[in-house]
Parts: structure tokens; sequence; C-alpha cells
């Protein structure tokens, strides 16, 4: 009994396979870990995580699905869906592998905590009649906006005409219907979104945010949901994890960087999973170039529709960006926005990048692309006021404008005060007696209770 006294509790994480979620559930393992807490990550093959960069870890992954190519095809709601149903059975095995190691040395598992995207990990906690905890990666908006579209999608307001794409959104401020998460493959994503919003036994809901950004969202979730929920963010400032980047990061920009000017450059990025055609890399390129002003610029491999990389780039544009700009396959992206040089950030709007920048005081012209992207955008710029939207088309002009409007113009200068202000905002939430370091001890008794 002595010995049992002593063991850890161990928590059992099933992340999502995608980049922007694999993040926030590893830094989640390492903020409980450091609270005492052994922890065993789930995962699936495809993504699967370096365990090297997590030794205190233990790993355990779900068998191959024969699904890859719907990713490669950008078929994501259908790898999501098939992965949910063909790793099931394996991940009962898992549990099973866990619960029988707790006989000998292991520490008793305390409860699972799994991706919202992984629902099978609900079902499968409840089979076993163990306690489960869900992390939404997303934004508490994200849940709103979800809500709504599921109730005008029932009402027959989903499609909606073109001319109320601007039209806002009843009881939603400040989304309007173009805001809305919309897939083409709509039936799949609302059968995801159905099954994400089931909560089952669950015990709570954990958010990668912060009660001072997103205070009224989280009050209409917690009115709406029967089990408590943590808004425990920002994690990745939370977490002493080392990064669990699955690409390898270019750290020779931090180099370039250091040469430049304070508050000088603006940070180009499109995120772990959005693609871009070539019309509108040479776009981008010529906008960037044309504002004048130096740029980091992260060019994902594969992320160009008929492209391998820039090798597509007229030579005259390539030798314009090597003046004033610096191109990475991948970034650093946290050290990148809290380096002194970095004024801006060009983005898609991922959740984590948009929480990566507001932590670092660095405002954003948004250029969403899919999913929670579009809300996010509109939360930087109606909400917080940190950031304007480039709403139109990529095109070199607008580009060029948008840029100038944040990096030189008094409008830009402002939002950057604002974003300052944030940033001291978010930082006194995550300090003892704030909100998110409330909501994280509160987390973490529940889970001792288990
Ligand atoms: C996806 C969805 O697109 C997003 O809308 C959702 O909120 C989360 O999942 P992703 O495209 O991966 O997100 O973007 P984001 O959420 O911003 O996450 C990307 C992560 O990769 C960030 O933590 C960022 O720091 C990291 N990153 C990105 C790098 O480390 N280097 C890079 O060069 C780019």
């Amino acid at each position: 009994m002595e010995k049992q006294g002593k063991r850890r509790r161990r928590v059992v994480l099933v992340p999502a396979p995608f980049q922007g979620h694999i993040n926030p559930m590893l830094q989640l393992g390492s903020i409980l870990h450091s609270n005492g807490f052994s922890i065993t990550v789930v995962h699936a093959q495809y993504n699967s995580p370096n365990p090297s960069i997590h030794p205190d870890f233990s790993f355990l992954p779900l068998p191959d699905t024969s699904s890859d190519h719907n990713i490669l095809a950008g078929h994501l709601l259908a790898f999501v869906l098939q992965l949910n149903t063909n790793c099931k059975a394996r991940l009962q095995e898992c549990f099973a592998q866990v619960m029988r190691q707790q006989d000998s040395d292991d520490g008793l598992i305390a409860c699972i905590i799994y991706d919202e995207f992984m629902y099978f990990s609900g079902e499968t906690a409840e089979d076993l009649n163990l306690p489960s905890i869900i992390l939404s990666t997303a934004s508490a908006s994200y849940f709103i906006a979800r809500t709504a579209l599921i109730q005008l999608k029932t009402e027959g307001q989903i499609p909606f005409p073109e001319f109320r794409s601007k039209d806002l959104i009843p009881e939603c401020y400040p989304l309007r219907f173009k805001d809305l998460p919309i897939f083409k493959k709509l039936e799949d994503f609302l059968q995801l979104v159905n099954k994400a919003s089931n909560i089952r036994s669950s015990s709570a809901i954990i958010y990668n945010t912060i009660d001072c950004l997103e205070n009224s969202s989280l009050a209409k979730i917690q009115q709406q949901c029967q089990v408590p929920i943590f808004p425990i963010g920002p994690m990745h400032r939370i977490s002493s994890a080392s990064s669990s980047s699955l690409l390898e990061e270019d750290t020779s920009c931090m180099a370039w960087l250091d040469k430049q000017n304070f508050n000088s450059v603006i940070y180009v990025s499109w995120g772990s999973l959005a693609l871009m055609d070539v019309k509108e890399l040479v776009e981008m390129g010529w906008g960037l170039v044309n504002s004048q002003q130096p740029f980091l610029w992260m060019v994902r491999p594969s992320s160009i529709r008929g492209a391998e990389w820039i090798e597509i780039l007229p030579k005259s544009l390539i030798e314009n960006i090597s003046k004033r700009g610096y191109i990475v396959k991948w970034a650093p992206q946290k050290e990148v926005l809290a380096h002194g040089a970095i004024g801006g950030f060009l983005s898609h709007c991922g959740w984590n990048s948009m929480l990566e920048s507001i932590c670092e005081g660095v405002p954003i012209i948004c250029r969403p692309c899919f999913g929670d992207q579009r809300m996010n955008a509109r939360y930087v710029s109606h909400v917080w006021n940190v950031g304007l939207e480039l709403e139109s088309e990529l095109e070199r002009g607008k580009i060029e404008r948008a840029i100038r409007r944040l990096m030189v113009d008094e409008e830009g200068k402002e939002m950057q005060k604002r974003g300052k202000n944030l940033k001291e905002r978010v930082e006194l939430c995550t300090r003892k007696g704030g909100s998110s370091n409330s909501s994280l001890n509160k987390l973490i008794e529940m889970i001792m209770s288990f």
C-alpha cells in the first residue's frame, strides 16, 4: 500500500494527428507531468509525435489507417471520420495494456484526455468505465459558431444566398454568415461536429483559451454544458514542453532576424494544413516585395498546388525577395514571434498561431483559409482590435496595402499598442490567482479526485 500511495497517477492522452492539435495536447501533457502525473500518449501513426522530444512520456501507436490518401487529396474530414471508425478496437487494447501495467509498477489510470475530434476515445473510455475529459484545441467561440451552424442548417438557412454573407448572425456577434465554418463536404463536417459536441460521460472540457479573450463565449458554453469547463490557456506559455514540431525547424532565420531593425519585419505563415495556388504564391511574393518591408516567409513544401516549392517563382521575383526577405520551409514560430524584430504577422489564423501572436503582442493581418480560421480573423479584427482582415482575393496591390497599413501607418501603430495591452492582460491570467491559473488548479483537483 505504501508503494501505491507514492505512485504517480497516470493520464492517457489521445491527440488528433495534426500539428495544430498535437502541440496543445503535448503541452497539456507537460503541464500535468510537472504537476505529478505520469503521461501516456496514444497516437495515430500518421503525423506521429517524436518520443525522443518527450522522454518522460510513454507512447503507444494506433494502427495505420488505409486512408492517408484522403489527407494527400485534402479530404481531412473523411480522414478523421475514418480514423474514428478504424481505430476503436486498437484503442481498447491500448487502454487495456495500460490498465494491465498499472498492476506492475506503473501509475493507476486517473483519466483519459482526448481531442474532441477523436471522439471514439470518449466512447471507449465509457465502455471501459474510465473517467474522461475532452480537450478542445480551438477557441471557445468556435463551439458557439458550430452550434449556430447546426441551428441554421436545421432551420434551412444553410446554404445561404450570397447577399446574406455579410449579415451578422443573430446572437453571435461579431460573426457574419460568411465567417461560419462551412466546408464543401458539409454533411461530413456536421457529422463530425455532432459527434465532437456530444460530451458523453466526460467529466469536463478543457479549452486552450483565456478568460480575458473569450469571456462571453465561455459563459455561453458553461450555460449549455452540464460539466465544468476549464479555460487554461495559453498552454504553450504555461507548459515547459520542448517544441513538438513535426517538421524540422529552420533556425537559420533567427540569425537573419538578429540583423533586422526592431519591430520592422512582417512574418508570413499559412500554418500546417492550408494550401495555396501558384498564382496566389506569386501575388504574395510581389505583395511582400512591393511593401518594401523586410519579411520572413514560411513556405511549407507541398503546400503549393501544382508545385513542389518556390522553384516555380519567376527569377526576377526570387531576386527581389532575396534583397529584403528570407524564406524558410518551416520556422521555429514561437521564437520568431517572440523576436524583437517582428512587427507584424500575416497569418492564416489557426488558433495556435493566434494565441502565440497575442502572447507576444504582435498585431496580425488575417487571411483565413478554412474552418475556424474565418471566425478567429473576425475576433482579431473586430473584438480584440489587434489586426485587420484581408478579405479579398490574394492580389499583390491589396497585400502590399495591408502590410503598409499594419507596419507603417498610424492605424497599425494603434494596433501595436492594443496588442501590447492585450499581451499584458493575458499574462495576468496565467499568474498565480489569474483565471487560467485557477482553472488549472481546479482541473488538477478534479483529476486527483477520480
Ligand atoms: C489547424 C487548423 O487549420 C486551425 O484552424 C485550427 O485552429 C488548428 O488546427 P494549423 O494550420 O496547424 O491549424 O495552424 P495553427 O493552429 O496555427 O497551428 C500551427 C502550429 O504549428 C503552431 O503551434 C505554430 O507555432 C506551429 N508552426 C507553424 C511552426 O512551428 N512553424 C511554422 O513554420 C508554422
